[in-house]
């Protein structure tokens, strides 16, 4: 067993932090070193399932929010801020972060603008936001019927890993995060894939064994955020398998769990590059087996080929007919591509649910 520590620090314009492995409730509590100046924002789900992370911070020092894309807006930032405020937190209080991506995103938002701003640590409760969301400083909320419209760039003091906590999270919200990781190996090319792929092979989605895919993904993401925080070249090809995946979670009434629908994302767009001519049929049939195998779903709202390129040219990345895709090249490198709405592409993408789609096995 390699017991080396897997802790990894991140260099931000503002500031560097680091994600910090733990082993325990307890090392985490340890680590936190809640004193009087510690205030939580918790997922209600992991308030009640981990009482004890509760007590350490006292009731009355805990705001519980339910993880729903309603309280992902300014309003469930309000709230947060008044609970600070009711609370008396000054501008040398600290909060701590406790949940998934939801969480995450409102907490961060409300540390940003409480005070002009104040420190906060983030403790990721789901694979997802731990293999993934936990750095790069990203933060967005809701705006009407529109995800993600408002946000900026900021960065935590440190993120605390524990992958105790997956052992009680769904079996479907596992393995979206796996479908983040699946998309982060890919990015990390042609290597780091085989050891995503081996592991599943040998543990599957094993949350007792997560813990190197959670370092593989972060390792991945690193440089990627670090060379481009802002997101104005390099850290696009994160992007990878989402501008599809997005579509998808449109199309079908977000019925898909994120993760998954970037896996189907990715197979889309693998699928595309082997088609354009810039990924080996071989490839393609590889990765492809792995998310039929590991990552299909059985979708119930039917979708088609026009209402998914509708979609994607409502993306907020979309500009006029052109959307951007990523796709892999023959020596596993991203790429932009941008790709004209309709016509050929159209004609890919029915190709690709007529005889690929991994979700549809039915039509097969
Ligand atoms: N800021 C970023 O960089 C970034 C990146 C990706 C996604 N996101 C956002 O993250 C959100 C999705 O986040 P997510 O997938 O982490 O899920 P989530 O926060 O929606 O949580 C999923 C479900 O799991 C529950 N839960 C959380 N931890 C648990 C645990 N340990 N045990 C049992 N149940 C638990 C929650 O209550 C919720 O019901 C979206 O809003 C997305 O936009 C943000
Ligand atoms: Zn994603």
């Amino acid at each position: 067993v390699n017991t080396a520590s897997r802790d990894l620090s991140i260099e931000s314009l503002q500031g560097s932090y680091v994600a910090e492995f733990v082993q325990s409730e307890r090392e985490l509590l340890a680590a936190l070193r809640v004193d009087d100046g510690a205030f939580l924002l918790a997922d209600a789900r992991v308030a009640e399932l981990y009482p004890q992370i509760v007590a350490a911070f006292g009731t009355e020092r805990v705001h519980r929010v339910a993880a729903t894309e309603d309280e992902k807006t300014l309003s469930g930032v309000e709230r947060c801020c008044l609970f600070l405020q009711e609370r008396g937190a000054s501008r040398a209080s600290r909060l701590v972060v406790l949940g998934g991506g939801i969480v995450q995103d409102i907490g961060t938002f409300c540390a940003h603008v409480y005070y002009r701003g104040i420190p906060y640590e983030y403790v990721p409760t789901t694979l997802l936001s731990m293999a993934d969301s936990s750095i790069g400083a990203k933060c967005a909320v809701n705006l009407g019927a529109y995800k993600n419209q408002l946000g900026f760039f900021q960065s935590p003091r440190r993120v605390l890993q524990w992958p105790g906590f997956l052992e009680t999270l769904t079996p479907d919200d596992v393995r979206s995060g796996f479908g983040e990781i699946l998309k982060l190996s890919i990015t990390g090319g042609r290597q780091t894939y085989a050891v995503f792929e081996a592991h599943l092979k040998r543990f599957g989605f094993a949350t007792s064994e997560v813990e190197p895919m959670i370092a593989l993904s972060l390792g991945v993401k690193k440089p990627v955020i670090e060379a481009d925080e802002y997101d104005r070249g390099i850290r696009k090809t994160l992007n990878y398998g989402h501008t599809f995946g997005h579509a998808l979670e449109s199309v079908t009434d977000h019925q898909v769990p994120h993760g998954l629908a970037v896996a189907w994302g990715v197979d889309l767009a693998n699928f595309v590059a082997w088609r354009t001519g810039m990924w080996p049929e071989a490839d393609f049939l590889r990765v492809h087996e792995l998310i039929v195998t590991r990552f299909s779903l059985q979708v119930r709202a039917p979708y088609d080929a026009a209402a998914l390129i509708a979609a994607m040219g409502k993306d907020k990345k979309a500009s006029g007919s052109t959307v951007q895709t990523i796709l892999p090249d023959s020596a596993w490198t991203l790429q932009l591509v941008p790709q004209q709405l309709g016509g050929q592409f159209q004609t890919l993408i029915e190709e690709f649910l007529k005889t690929f789609d991994p979700f549809l096995p039915g039509r097969r």
